[in-house]
């Protein structure tokens, strides 16, 4: 396995490898892995020739007032992770090698970014929708892999793809969680030891909607009502919103009905933890 820090030696790799005509897998990260990455990157290792990750953590799609700074990174034992799983190339920029002082041009959508996460951080999904369409362009792969962990930023990265004519399949994998449920983070490190028990509140309250819906209840005011009683019945947690919306356009619904996603951002202390279910 290589790691690569500049997209100059990262498309000559790619060079090689079309000219052989192998396809390629891409896992987009901004590392610090745990086994949900894993299990993307096992998904990009079953279904393509090469398998490229890129750990990156994208300044661009950070608010002033978030965690850039301090987000988690550990390089040496995510290479050696993604050397376990079978990954052939890790791609880690540097910030200035993938924004050049001149950088000017964004990818933006409106429609989807305006529901859900993107209401209370709105610069997200720019930068997401920007650093993709770049690690996309760079790397050209047959597919690229997305946890459903991340709903919306899987529906609107489907969605870009699509309206952008981009010649590539998106692949959506479940969430993986902790032994108690807990949806698997690399902010989950930011948890004191209290706070890590308060979180369970989250995935709590997920399966309570889930089998909600699974018992036949339809209505998502009482399926929500009941997710946020759960919520806000621990003292620790602050809900960011908690909400149903439909699948594809990401607007919101008020009766349950597949093809939805109910999600919540809700925060632990300063942390702002995410969790949801699709129906
Ligand atoms: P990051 O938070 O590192 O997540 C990378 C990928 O791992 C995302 O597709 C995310 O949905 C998936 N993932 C995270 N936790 C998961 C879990 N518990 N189960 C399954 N999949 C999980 O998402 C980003 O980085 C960035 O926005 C990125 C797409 C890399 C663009 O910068």
């Amino acid at each position: 396995m290589k790691v690569v820090s500049t997209i100059a030696e990262l498309k000559e790799i790619i060079r090689g490898w079309k000219k052989e005509d192998l396809s390629i897998g891409l896992v987009p990260t901004m590392g610090y892995l745990h086994e949900g990455h894993g299990s993307l990157v096992t998904a990009a290792r079953k279904d393509n020739d090469r398998v490229v990750v890129s750990i990156f953590v994208n300044p661009i799609q950070f608010a002033p007032n978030e965690d850039l700074a301090t987000y988690p990174r550990d390089l040496e034992k995510d290479s050696a992770y993604c050397e376990s799983l079978g990954a052939d190339v890790i791609f880690h920029p540097e910030p200035e090698e993938m924004y050049h002082k001149n950088f000017t041009t964004f990818v933006d959508m409106t429609l989807l970014t305006e529901e859900l996460g993107g209401l209370t951080r709105p610069t997200d999904f720019r930068g997401v929708c920007t650093v993709l369409s770049k690690l996309f362009h760079i790397t050209e792969p047959d597919r690229a892999y997305f946890g459903q962990k991340d709903a919306q930023q899987l529906a609107i990265v489907r969605h870009t793809v699509e309206d952008l004519n981009m010649n590539l399949e998106i692949v959506g994998c479940p969430i993986i969680r902790e032994e108690d449920g807990l949806a698997k983070s690399s902010r989950n490190t930011y948890l004191s030891e209290e706070e890590r028990k308060a979180a369970l509140v989250l995935s709590r309250a997920v399966f309570h909607g889930q089998k909600m819906v699974a018992d036949g209840e339809t209505d998502a005011s009482v399926v929500l009502g009941e997710m946020k009683q759960m919520i806000e019945a621990e003292p620790l947690a602050k809900i960011d919103y908690v909400k149903a919306v439909d699948g594809l356009t990401m607007q919101q619904i008020t009766e349950i009905k597949a093809p939805a996603l109910v999600a919540m951002a809700v925060y632990i202390g300063k942390t702002r933890l995410i969790d949801n279910f699709i129906v």
